[in-house]
């Protein structure tokens, strides 16, 4: 194991690894703070250009998707917001968070991860096992730039009496490397990812990464259910089209999804 792996976030150490991309950020952390999406929704920085990150040591009331708990363990975990800005007259963007989990997917594969899989919309898997989960919250308009608040939080080495509620289990990096990489690194190497991809998001859309997720989606062609706030829908996962939405092959044909829990059907 590297000796860095748990140490503490330090702003001078991520901007280093950020290399050339440092200009794009601003960087803030916390010690402790309920919920770094919470805090850059309610107190948005000011519009100066570039990408707002929080991260937080420790986060006593993270948000999961779905009104769920986010839970982490301090230097365990690794949890941190962006705030991204959008040309004024955007659309409402389509596909942030299955953008998100690229970005982070492709940085775990760059550290030698191997089976890294993505979930519908926004979990990231290794061979199943949730490493990683994303949560997209955007900012209306009102006369300023709409944003969204793009949160992650990464299991880096889950304690051995962690309860976490999974069907397919949770993992950790730790499981995945023999040296996984310090933290300030791994949020450096996971910050470049983010700002490429949301250039090209910004200038083609999800449809010009739609291919590089469905070669990772974990459900491809698998019989799932999609639990939705008042009903279940059960199809074939035939993958996500341009807009990030999911296509659920049904018997009476093609579907998008826009929103819901994906589980795998049981037969
Ligand atoms: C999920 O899998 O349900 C989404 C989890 C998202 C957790 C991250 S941790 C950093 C950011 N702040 C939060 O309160 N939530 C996100």
């Amino acid at each position: 194991m590297d000796s860095s792996e748990f140490e503490a976030l330090d702003a001078g150490t991520i901007h280093a690894a950020l290399g050339d991309s440092a200009d794009a950020f601003s960087l803030r952390i916390l010690p402790e703070c309920d919920s770094t999406n919470a805090r850059l929704l309610a107190d948005p920085p000011p519009d100066d250009g570039r990408i707002h990150v929080l991260a937080a040591e420790i986060q006593t009331a993270g948000r999961g998707r779905r009104g769920r708990v986010w839970q982490s363990w301090p230097g365990a975990s690794l949890t941190f917001s962006a705030l991204w800005r959008f040309a004024p007259g955007s659309p409402v963007p389509a596909g942030l968070s299955l953008v998100a989990g690229l970005a982070l997917a492709r940085t775990l594969e760059e550290l030698g991860v191997e089976g890294v899989q993505l979930k519908w919309p926004n979990d990231v898997l290794i061979h199943g096992s949730k490493i990683a989960g994303i949560l997209v919250e955007l900012i209306p308009g009102r006369g300023r730039t709409p944003a969204a608040v793009v949160g992650l939080g990464i299991n880096l080495r889950l304690p051995d009496d962690a309860v976490v509620e999974y069907a397919g289990g949770v993992t950790d990096l730790a499981k995945c490397l023999t040296s996984p990489p310090g933290r300030n690194r791994l949020l450096g190497l996971i910050l470049r990812q983010l700002q490429q991809l949301f250039e090209v998001y910004a200038a083609a859309g999800f449809g010009a990464l739609r291919g590089a997720w469905q070669q990772r989606n974990a459900f491809a062609d698998l019989p799932v259910r999609i639990i939705g706030e008042a009903d279940e829908q059960r199809g074939v996962c035939v993958g996500v089209d341009e807009d990030g939405a999911l296509l659920l092959h049904t018997d009476d044909g093609v579907r998008r999804i826009l929103s819901g829990e994906l589980s795998l059907r049981t037969l």
